[in-house]
């Protein structure tokens, strides 16, 4: 059994060993600002919980009042938001709350956190990728084309796959594996056409609304709106992507806390005023369906703004994936780089300068998730996993205030302890508002988790060795790998 200072080993904050030990040579490339933090932050955040999971809060867990549904999860995140500006000022590497967990909490909750961040991106993309497929769908409906829905549905739900879901999810990884340049121009362009068509959507539809469609304003009641608060969260999730590009970012220090908090203030406005002229554009109970912001529109008879909503939506559902996959590969190549993971997983591109494995293997299981999963359980997994790991985060920065009091903190949350305990009390409500079966299986896969840890991580991390020089060791294996990489693709399986 792993003893107890193998499961509480921290990495120090402020330089790790392994930049100590020449990691230079393996660093990311620092290209990204403030705006484009910006943009990969709403380009995370703005998404399926908005387009797809509003109608479905309001129709059967909140109604009218899924507006409060949305400030109460949005206070969460904003909270939660000031702590990870705070860690990921202080601890610019890639990795996000993974990173700040094994500085503050020690490896195995660092590599718990790790798992559940798995949940946070690689599943909720998943649930990103049915959306997509729903609205596509819809769009070519409209155009006359019908898909038939054994190829766009999941088996849950009568289907045989999605292949709309894993065709999009396959072009992104590509964007991915291509460079963080290139897929932050063209997260910036996807999310101007979102941005555009949301406020279209507010424009339009503020002029009719019917008053009368916000009574009753709460059927379901406080904890209808309780409910409906843990499953809006997921339009939340991404903030913290902007985090996970730390390594990135040309001043981290600045741009970090300044690209989460403003993406985050963007997204929560944006959400308070959909959601208000949504249910009173139209009845909440008629709600309940994968396109409740086309459907809002159609009944009231404004043709003509659907096709557009339509194709914003593809285009914010694409900017989500970009940006979750980003985060995703980021944090595989941190744990990687720290020795839990297997070093394949820590090798970067020559060319594109990106973790390029960890986006194959990203893409590879976001696209089976998104052919064969329906969007509400999968959307409903990454809640809880987001939720924990900002748990984390919260008490991470009450910690590292008290073991490392001297630290540098470029941005520090205000009114600390008050406010990161806020947070986790925010952050666990929620949680215990997710179903019972969500739970179940977040068990599950928490006891995987630990059974990876116990059988790989533990053994494999470079924290392990007394000899610090083993931290080299680990680096100067992947080198072969890296310089491997060019002519990979091109030998026959066997030879690789
Ligand atoms: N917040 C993201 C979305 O709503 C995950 O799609």
């Amino acid at each position: 059994m792993a003893s107890w200072n193998t499961l509480l080993r921290k990495k120090p904050v402020n330089i790790s060993m392994l930049e100590a030990k020449g990691e230079k040579k393996r660093a990311l490339s620092r290209s990204m600002g403030a705006l484009d933090l910006t943009a990969l932050g709403v380009g995370a955040i703005i998404g399926t919980g908005i387009f797809v999971l509003t109608g479905v809060a309001a129709a059967t867990y909140a109604g009218p009042a899924v507006i409060l549904s949305f400030i109460i999860s949005g206070i969460a995140a904003g909270l939660a938001a000031l702590c990870y500006a705070e860690l990921s000022a202080m601890v610019p590497v890639a990795g996000s709350a993974y990173s700040y967990a094994y500085a503050s909490l020690g490896e195995i909750v660092a590599w718990l956190i790790g798992w559940n961040l798995v949940l946070e991106y690689l599943v909720a993309a998943g649930a990103v990728s049915v959306g997509w497929s729903s609205y596509f769908a819809d769009l070519l409906r409209s155009a006359g084309i019908h898909i038939p829905g054994a190829f766009a549905l999941s088996p849950f739900e009568g289907g045989i796959i999605n292949i709309p879901a894993v065709l999009i999810t396959l072009i992104v990884t590509w964007i991915a594996v291509r460079g963080t340049k290139d897929s932050a121009k063209a997260t910036k362009f996807i999310v101007l056409v979102k941005l555009l068509v949301i406020l279209l959507f507010i424009l339009v539809g503020a002029f009719r609304v019917n008053p009368g469609n916000w009574t009753p304003f709460a059927p379901f009641g406080v904890s209808g709106i309780m409910q409906g608060a843990a499953i809006v969260f997921f339009a939340y999730i991404g903030f913290d992507a902007v985090a996970t590009a730390a390594e990135e970012v040309r001043n981290p220090k600045r741009d970090l806390p300044l690209g989460i908090v403003s993406s985050l203030v963007i997204s929560t406005v944006l959400y308070i005023l959909v959601a208000g002229i949504l249910t009173g554009m139209i009845n909440y109970t008629r709600l309940n369906t994968p396109s409740p912001i086309a459907a809002a529109l159609l009944s009231t008879g404004i043709r003509w703004a659907t096709s557009f909503v339509s194709i914003g939506a593809l285009a914010g559902l694409t900017s989500v994936l970009i940006a979750v996959i980003f985060a995703q590969s980021r944090i595989f190549f941190a744990m990687a780089r720290d020795g839990l993971l297997p070093p394949v997983f820590a090798v970067i591109h020559k060319k594109y300068e990106t973790p390029y494995i960890d986006t194959l293997l990203v893409g590879t299981a976001i696209s089976l998730i998104g052919a064969f999963f329906p969007v509400g359980i999968i959307a409903e997994m990454a809640n809880i996993g987001t939720l924990s790991a900002l748990t984390v985060v919260s008490l991470g920065v009450i910690i590292l205030r008290r073991t490392q009091p001297d630290a540098e903190r470029p941005f520090k949350v205000p009114w600390t302890p008050y406010l990161p305990i806020l947070s986790v009390i925010f952050c666990v409500y929620l949680m215990l508002n997710l179903p019972l079966a969500t739970w179940i299986r977040f068990v599950v896969w928490m006891a995987i988790g630990i059974a990876i840890y116990y059988f790989y991580s533990a053994k494999h991390s470079v924290l392990a060795s007394s000899d610090e020089s083993r931290a080299g060791v680990v680096l100067d294996n992947l080198v072969p790998f890296a310089a491997r990489r060019k002519t990979k693709h091109l030998m026959p399986k066997k030879a690789r």
